[in-house]
């Protein structure tokens, strides 16, 4: 039996114009908006270097210069800090430069997440491959793409992970028809549909922003008609995969943060900030003496 390839190259879109953050994301972009300490880009890369997989691919666009800058080497700012010998913040700037080889192709026209995962069919080529979207951070605690990729290395074909929404919220993301699978969190997948009403949702799984994919996808982009959104659209390859390969689903049950809507970035920074050992106490002592002194709490003026 062939050794299937082992993934090791990540694929992460960064082509979009981050609209929801304007005005922050004018000159910005939205990759780099900080989530505490560190720009949100930076949690995705090292999410994929803990999977293995130390290739990365950015799909970029116009305006992202300072993605490049940020996992570039920063000479000046490197020497200052030397000389002042402050060595925490020299490693932390450092670090980011040293995380993986980094790549960039640019989008040209942003025409939807399948054009732009077709952009990386030349640096992939025939092996598997991650896709991490941006807007979605997943805990470090938690390791869903690892899991992701020794799936793949199973079953073959495609994998992409899953996560049960509230019914009302399900037309935000595209969603997956299932049947059981080889495990209880791993599924077979029968259908995906791209933002559905919520009537017509097969189920409350969403498709959260990774994949572990076959090249196969590729052949599928490459004639793929425009979908929902006048969008070329990754879901529908991926339907159009299930009649030829694979495709499993990993039900993911841990933290997830959304990053890419106003809210639940905030939710973010707070829920980051507060696990963290130097910023979360007092963080947590100010939450608490805050709320208490918002109207309608219990002893508030
Ligand atoms: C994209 C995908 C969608 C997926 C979502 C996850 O949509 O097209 O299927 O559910 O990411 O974040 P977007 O949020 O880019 O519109």
């Amino acid at each position: 039996m062939t050794v299937p390839p082992r993934v090791t190259k990540a694929v992460i879109p960064a082509a979009g114009l981050g609209t929801r953050f304007l005005p922050a994301t004018k000159a910005t972009p939205k990759e780099m908006l900080p989530v505490v300490d560190k720009p949100a880009i930076q949690y995705v890369v090292e999410e994929a270097v803990r999977a293995g997989l130390d290739d990365v691919l950015m799909i970029t666009g116009r305006n992202k210069r300072p993605l490049e800058d940020h996992f570039d080497r920063a000479v000046e700012l490197e020497l200052a800090l030397e000389a002042k010998g402050d060595l925490d913040r020299l490693a932390a700037v450092r670090a980011s430069s040293e995380l993986a080889a980094v790549h960039y192709v640019r989008q040209g026209d942003a025409k939807g997440l399948g054009h732009a995962v077709l952009a990386a069919a030349q640096h992939v080529g025939h092996e598997p491959f991650a896709v991490l979207l941006g807007d979605d951070l997943i805990d470090f605690r938690d390791h869903l793409l690892e899991q992701m990729v020794e799936v793949q290395a199973r079953e073959g074909g495609s994998v992409i992970a899953l996560m049960e929404v509230p019914h009302d919220q399900i037309s935000m993301y595209g969603c997956a028809a299932v049947e059981p699978g080889p495990a209880d969190d791993v599924v077979r997948i029968t259908g995906l549909v791209e933002k559905p009403p919520v009537d017509e949702a097969p189920s409350d799984l969403a498709i959260i922003g990774r994949y572990v994919l076959s090249p196969t996808v590729f052949e599928v982009l490459r004639t793929l008609p425009v979908g929902r959104g006048g969008e070329y659209q990754l879901t529908d390859a991926i339907q159009e995969l299930i009649a030829v390969e694979p495709v499993h689903g990993v039900v993911f049950r841990g933290r997830r943060y959304d990053t890419g809507d106003r809210l639940d970035y905030l939710k973010a920074v707070v829920r980051l900030a507060a696990d963290r050992e130097d910023l979360g106490p007092p963080l947590l002592d100010w939450l608490r003496e805050w709320l208490a002194e918002q109207p309608g709490a219990q002893g508030a003026p």
